[in-house]
């Protein structure tokens, strides 16, 4: 499953892609509104850190002539431009026109399963079905990446399924068992992702075993 990190900090970028394992990024107008950079040369420096690593960035016009206007303008900041779209029904309109230009898109706010089946049928590369923000409202969010899943595979539709507003590392865990292709993250899930007690306490052992050895025998 590729991991994608879900902001727009360009510090959190260099942060999480330290670690050697960051398949892309994915950004919202909301992440953006909180770094006070114009919005192309952010998209353009996220996009320059991640090399050829897809980065996510969302249109705001809510039509389909603006959508297309916008996803344009967009693919000409980077070629690893993906561009989000809302799925609404002027979304669906401009991802039908895009797919067939070959612009790669993210189709995003995706509550129901029969969002996705429309996205994938418009040719999206990517679906992003909010998971945390259905738990939050007393639905199961991970049981609408299981029917994509399922509905994806009957029908042999390419579309990804990006997990995402995940809110803690059981929503990874169950996104990779569900068979998500990807999940977008914010830095704090990534990084709660890579503690145990355990392995801090083995940790600790084995580095307290080691150093009661004497130091002559304990050369590299
Ligand atoms: C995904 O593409 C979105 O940017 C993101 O996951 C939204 O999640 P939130 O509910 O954490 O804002």
């Amino acid at each position: 499953m590729k991991l994608f990190l879900d902001t727009a900090n360009l510090e959190e970028i260099r942060k999480a892609n330290d670690w050697g394992i960051l398949d892309g990024v994915t950004t919202n107008p909301s992440h953006v509104s909180k770094e006070n950079i114009p919005f192309i040369s952010l998209v353009k420096q996220i996009c320059e850190m991640m090399g050829d690593r897809p980065v996510s960035a969302e249109v705001v016009a809510t039509d389909a002539e603006g959508i297309i206007k916008e996803a344009r303008k967009l693919t000409k900041v980077a070629k690893n431009i993906v561009v989000k779209v809302p799925v609404i029904r002027e979304g669906i309109k401009a991802v039908s026109v895009l797919s067939r230009e070959g612009i790669k898109t993210n189709v995003t706010l995706n509550f129901s399963a029969v969002q996705a089946l429309f996205a994938a049928k418009a040719g999206a590369t990517y679906i992003s079905p909010f998971i945390g923000r259905l738990d939050f409202a007393g639905q199961d969010g991970m049981a609408l990446v299981r029917e994509i899943r399922t509905i994806y595979d009957h029908y042999g539709f390419k579309t990804q399924i990006i997990t995402a507003a995940v809110r803690h590392p059981q929503h990874v865990l169950q996104a990779a068992l569900a068979g998500s292709h990807v999940t977008t993250s914010r830095l704090n899930i990534l990084e709660q992702c890579f503690e145990h007690p355990m392995t801090d306490a083995g940790l600790k052992m084995f580095m307290d075993d080691w150093n009661s050895i004497p130091e002559k025998l304990r050369k590299f």
